[in-house]
C-alpha cells in the first residue's frame, strides 16, 4: 500500500508542480505549499489511492479548475474521461453545507468538520444520481470516495466544455427552453431543486446545456426549496435577457407554470 501511496503523492505532486509553474508569477512559495496541503491532506490522497485500487481511476492529468471549495481535475478511468472533484476540508463554507444538509431528509449533518465535508460530496453524488435517474441533463456520477467525486467528463481531451458564459449562443431561445424543461424535471420529477443554478454551472457541450455542481441541491421538502427554484429560475432568465434580449415573465409566473405542468 504504501509504495502505490506515495506513487499518487508523486504524482499529484507533478501536476501541483506543473500548476504552479504556470502561476509562478503570482504566488509565492510558502503560500504555493499552503494551497498545496489544504487541498492535498493525507486523507484526501488516501481516498484518491482508494480510487485507484477499486479501478475507478486509472490516471489523472491535470487540475482543470481550483476554486476555494474544490478542485477538479482531469482524469480516466476505464470507461474514458472523467472530472474529478476533489472537496477541500479546511477551506469549507461550513455554515452553508449545515443549511443544505439538514433540512433534507436524507442527510444529517455530523459534528465533525471533515466528516461535514464526506457527506456534501456525498450529498452531490446521490443529487447527480437522483437526476440521471429521472433524465435530467448532468454529468453521470461514477463513485464517491471520501471527499472526492467521480463523474462523466463533459468536454474532451482533458479539455472541459465551456460554461453557458462564456459562449455566443446561435439559438439562445431553444437553450433557455431546454434548461428550464430541465428545472422542471428536477423539481417534478426528481423532487429537487438545484439552489445555485447560473450561467455558472451550466456548461455547453454537443449543442445541449449539461447542469454541473449540484452538491447544494436539496429535496423539495426543504424549508428553503421554493424560494431556491424561483432564485434559480430568477438568474437564468435575467441572464438570457441581459446577455440575448429575450423576454420572459417573472419567476413566479414560470415557476408556477412549471409546476402544474401548464
Ligand atoms: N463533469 C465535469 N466535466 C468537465 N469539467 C467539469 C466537470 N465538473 C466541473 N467541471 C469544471 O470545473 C469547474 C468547477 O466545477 P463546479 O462543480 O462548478 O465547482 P465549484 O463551482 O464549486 O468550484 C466547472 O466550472 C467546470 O469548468
Ligand atoms: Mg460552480
Amino acid at each position: 500500500m504504501s509504495n502505490k501511496f506515495d506513487e499518487i503523492e508523486t504524482r499529484i505532486e507533478k501536476i501541483l508542480n506543473r500548476e504552479k509553474d504556470k502561476i509562478k508569477e503570482k504566488v509565492k512559495d510558502s503560500e504555493y505549499y499552503k494551497v498545496r496541503q489544504l487541498a492535498f491532506d493525507t486523507g484526501t490522497l488516501r481516498s484518491l489511492l482508494k480510487l485507484f485500487n477499486k479501478g475507478v481511476l486509472t490516471d489523472i492529468s491535470w487540475i482543470i479548475n481550483s476554486g476555494k471549495e474544490s478542485v477538479v481535475l482531469a482524469g480516466e478511468g476505464p470507461q474514458g474521461e472523467v472530472a474529478v472533484k476533489v472537496y477541500r476540508i479546511y477551506t469549507a463554507n461550513f455554515k452553508r453545507y449545515i443549511h443544505y444538509i439538514n433540512g433534507d431528509y436524507r442527510f444529517r449533518a455530523p459534528k465533525d468538520k471533515r466528516k461535514i465535508v464526506l457527506t456534501w460530496a456525498k450529498k452531490e453524488y446521490r443529487n447527480l444520481r437522483r437526476m440521471e435517474l429521472f433524465g435530467v441533463r448532468v454529468p453521470k456520477p461514477i463513485d464517491v470516495v471520501g471527499n472526492i467525486l467521480v463523474m462523466e467528463f463533459i468536454g474532451k481531451n482533458g479539455i472541459p466544455a465551456p460554461l453557458l458564459k462564456d459562449v455566443e449562443l446561435e439559438s439562445p431561445k431553444r437553450y433557455l427552453m431546454d434548461i428550464l424543461e430541465n428545472i422542471r424535471k428536477m423539481y417534478m420529477e426528481a423532487s429537487l431543486v438545484h439552489g445555485d443554478l447560473s450561467e455558472y454551472n451550466i456548461m455547453i457541450w454537443k449543442d445541449l446545456p449539461w447542469i454541473i455542481d449540484v452538491s447544494q441541491a436539496v429535496v423539495v421538502s426543504h424549508p428553503n426549496s421554493f424560494s431556491l427554484l424561483i432564485s434559480d429560475i430568477r438568474r437564468i432568465t435575467s441572464f438570457f435577457k441581459k446577455r440575448y434580449r429575450i423576454n420572459l415573465p417573472d419567476p413566479y409566473k414560470i415557476a408556477n407554470e412549471l409546476v402544474s405542468g401548464k
